[in-house]
């Protein structure tokens, strides 16, 4: 069976850039045959403000509510994860820390990449997730896709937007989805092993 990969889109923001760099994703990643491509947009799970009364690494899949289970449930189909981040005041956004904090055990032993976007590419975005992944015990790769102002402006600026505005970032995308899925593989079995 393949390994099933999740894209997570981290802003919810109605005028969100963050739908352009997914379309380019879905483009570019739908065509590889060795993986099964899904989406998580967190617009798809509105949750209150974590509110549980334990931390979910001791209840495991004890899912208090149906928005919880829908989003634990989601998170557990998947093999290996690219969060899709943009960065608000250096840090990555609160939707996204807000919906991390309602699972763990779905995580764990499950490798992430990331592709982040800003004025730094959304770099210290990405590191802080790389730091927030590891307590998830989660294997965060190195690889990562930086979109930078030199193609995130023209891409956010034109009149009719083309997937091409992304195509300098297309090298770094196969870096990142050759080691996200040789991760991905190599966990899976470990997992399935036991
Ligand atoms: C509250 C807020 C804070 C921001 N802070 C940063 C920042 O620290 N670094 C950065 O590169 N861009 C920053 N930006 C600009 C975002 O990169 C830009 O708005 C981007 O479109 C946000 O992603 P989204 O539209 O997908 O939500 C900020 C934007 C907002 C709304």
């Amino acid at each position: 069976m393949k390994p099933r990969l999740q894209i997570i889109v981290g802003s919810t923001r109605p005028t969100r850039f963050a739908d352009k760099p997914l379309a380019w994703l879905l483009d570019r990643l739908s065509s590889r045959d060795d993986i099964d491509l899904d989406v998580l947009d967190l617009r798809d799970h509105p949750l209150a403000l974590f509110n549980l009364a334990l931390s979910p690494a001791r209840t495991h899949r004890e899912y208090p509510s149906e928005d919880v289970r829908r989003l634990g449930q989601a998170f557990d189909s998947a093999d290996g994860y690219i969060m899709l981040t943009s960065e608000y005041n250096h840090g990555y956004p609160a939707s996204l820390k807000n919906a991390l904090d309602y699972v763990f055990v779905e995580f764990n032993h499950k490798p992430v990449s990331f592709v982040g976007y800003g004025n730094v590419g959304g770099a210290r975005a990405i590191e802080q997730l790389r730091l927030v992944s590891i307590e998830f015990e989660m294997a965060p790769l190195r690889h990562a896709v930086h979109i930078l102002p030199d193609v995130m402006r023209p891409a956010m600026m034109a009149e009719e937007f083309d997937l091409e505005i992304f195509a300098p970032l297309d090298e770094r995308l196969e870096m990142l989805i050759n080691d996200l899925t040789w991760w991905t593989n190599a966990l899976k079995a470990a997992r399935d092993a036991g």
